[in-house]
């Protein structure tokens, strides 16, 4: 039986991970979080903005030229005698896959929702992909320092957009110049704000009840406004149940500013109340429950070039059940083969160090000498497969183009090793001998450029290509398959792995030909060992 202190350790652990739309205020709520786990001590530490960072760091060169973070980071602080686990999604022009499957291995979510704004489209893909293990989402409605949209259309617009339903946990006073604080429904309280950011950390003032006295000298004609609006909250949203919340049919709705570091207590009160600990996670054999004895994880994301001059790679891997202890063998499902004495890394602010211990739900990164793939696991020798780590279809294509014809071999090396890897992901017709490059976000197509130069000796040039659209096809009727791959050998490839994709050349070709091939199925997503069982 795990012992006390084990399940202790597994208890205190919240794993999650920031969605939100580029300059929602995702770097500064992070640093937010971090100030308040008392791991940073001061503003403008995260991600070198305004500071030099990067400078700093041995990321590899084209991350230092650009200023930009390809590197999913993870950050573990300790809040309310809990240890939360920040993943880092890559954002802005390094968004790619890594930022999608990043949310495969957390247990929630905290989107960050510009409130003047709104819900943004990057946003929608987020909850897309947390949809699909129906993740718990808590909302942060930030910027209320500034004049912000109406709280209640921010509200009606994510229940439509996201369908997920909002249940205000605190609610604004004002906004912009006027804001005055939050009412906390379930606390029936009021915490005002302090404006200024020099008082970003100081405690705010704290009324309770609606009618306490101090309340109505300080918010003047202010307060009926707020007593109508929480009556009226009140009477049309439903009471919280953590149930829905686990269910991500509810989301716990906190309103702030990240800038002006308010609202984020709240806001991790609540994490740490209502987010899961780390939650059981299935394999193809069995689920596999966190407090299981034995070490098992699963790689999400491999990490390349972190030090040039090494030329390693990183895997990093979820901890789905056991512990992780320095020096112990992990056993490698897919090769059978064991890595002896493993050495875990954890990064943090770009700071690698070595870890002594770690459990489930906490991430490590392994060294990969170009063995460890997306979706492998990691076990104590069980035989464990598991599900869940998808490859999702990209949005972006390019045609690509050998300067040197002769290094055709090293091109077909080199881009099969980086889709196994997960950088992006190739197709090729099968009515060609062209390579196709997909990508979910612009910069992939520099990355992939960038290796294939750096590691393989290989310089290649884009071209512009007609593909809007990439779905693999299956279907369980395979008269229906034979027809439909006779019939249409212009828009079908193989992808790295060998399984067969449709190109769409526009979004219009993709519904016309889903309408009149009912039997088969286009899908969006790839389950890592679906199509291979
Ligand atoms: P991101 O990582 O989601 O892209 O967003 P980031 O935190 O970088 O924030 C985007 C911009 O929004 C930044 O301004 C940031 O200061 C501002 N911001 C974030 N939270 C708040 C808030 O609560 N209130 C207000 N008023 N602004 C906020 P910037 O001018 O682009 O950058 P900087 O010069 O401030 O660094």
């Amino acid at each position: 039986m795990a012992d006390a202190n084990f399940l202790n350790q597994l208890k205190k652990r919240r794993t999650f991970a920031i969605i939100s739309h580029p300059d929602a205020g995702k770097t500064t709520m992070t640093e937010r979080l971090l100030l308040h786990g008392g791991v940073i001590q001061s503003a403008g530490t995260v991600k070198g903005r305004g500071s030099d960072k990067h400078a700093t760091s041995d990321w590899m060169a084209m991350e230092q030229e650009r200023g930009i973070s390809v590197t999913t980071s993870v950050m573990q602080f300790p809040y309310a005698n809990h240890l939360l686990n920040l993943l880092d999604t890559p954002g802005h022009a390094d968004f790619s896959e890594d930022t999608y499957r990043t949310l495969t291995a957390v247990d929630s979510a905290l989107m960050v929702i510009d409130g003047a704004k709104g819900v943004e489209e990057r946003t929608i893909k987020l909850m897309e992909v947390c949809r699909m293990r129906d993740t718990p989402i808590l909302t942060f409605i930030n910027k209320l320092d500034r004049d912000v949209r109406e709280p209640i259309d921010l509200i009606d617009e994510i229940e439509d957009i996201l369908s997920i339903r909002c249940i205000p946990i605190t609610w604004p006073i004002g906004m912009g110049q006027n804001f005055q604080g939050v009412y906390h429904l379930l606390e029936n309280r009021v915490y005002f704000y302090k404006r200024g950011q020099g008082l970003k950390l100081t405690a705010p003032d704290i009324v309770d009840g609606l009618d306490h006295p101090r309340l109505a000298e300080r918010l003047g004609s202010q307060l009926n406004a707020l007593k109508d609006q929480i009556e009226f909250i009140q009477g049309v949203s439903e009471p919280f149940e953590v149930k829905e919340f686990l269910a991500g049919r509810q989301t716990p709705v906190f309103f702030g500013t990240a800038l002006g570091n308010f609202g984020i207590d709240h806001l991790l009160q609540g994490v740490v109340k209502w987010a899961p600990a780390p939650l059981a996670r299935s394999a193809r054999q069995r689920v596999v429950e966190p407090a299981e004895e034995k070490f098992s994880g699963v790689v999400f994301k491999i990490q390349a070039n972190m030090d040039p001059r090494h030329r390693d790679r990183i895997a990093f891997l979820r901890l789905c059940s056991g512990a992780f202890h320095a020096g112990m063998n992990l056993f490698h499902v897919r090769s059978g083969k064991t890595l002896k004495s493993v050495e875990a890394l954890t990064l943090m602010a770009g700071e690698r160090m070595i870890l002594d211990e770690a459990f489930a739900g906490d991430i490590i990164g392994v060294h990969n000498h170009g063995t460890i793939q997306i979706g492998d696991t990691f076990t104590e020798g069980e035989t464990l497969g598991f599900v869940g780590v998808p490859h999702f279809a990209p949005e972006l294509f390019r045609r690509i183009r050998l300067r040197d014809p002769l290094k055709n071999k090293q091109l077909v090396k080199g881009l099969t090793q980086l889709s196994e890897e997960g950088a992006a992901q190739v197709f090729m017709p099968k009515k060609n001998n062209d390579l196709i490059l997909g990508a979910i976000g612009v910069l992939q197509f520099d990355v992939v450029a960038h290796r294939l130069k750096a590691e393989y000796g290989v310089d290649c040039v884009y071209e512009p290509i007609s593909v809007a659209a990439a779905r693999w096809i299956t279907s369980t009727q395979s008269n229906e398959m034979k027809l439909f791959v006779d019939r249409n050998p212009e828009y079908l490839a193989a992808d790295g792995g060998g399984h067969l994709t449709y190109l769409a050349p526009s979004m219009a070709n993709l519904s016309l030909t889903q309408e009149r091939w009912p039997a088969i199925l286009f899908s969006k997503t790839r389950r890592v060992g679906e199509a291979e069982k």
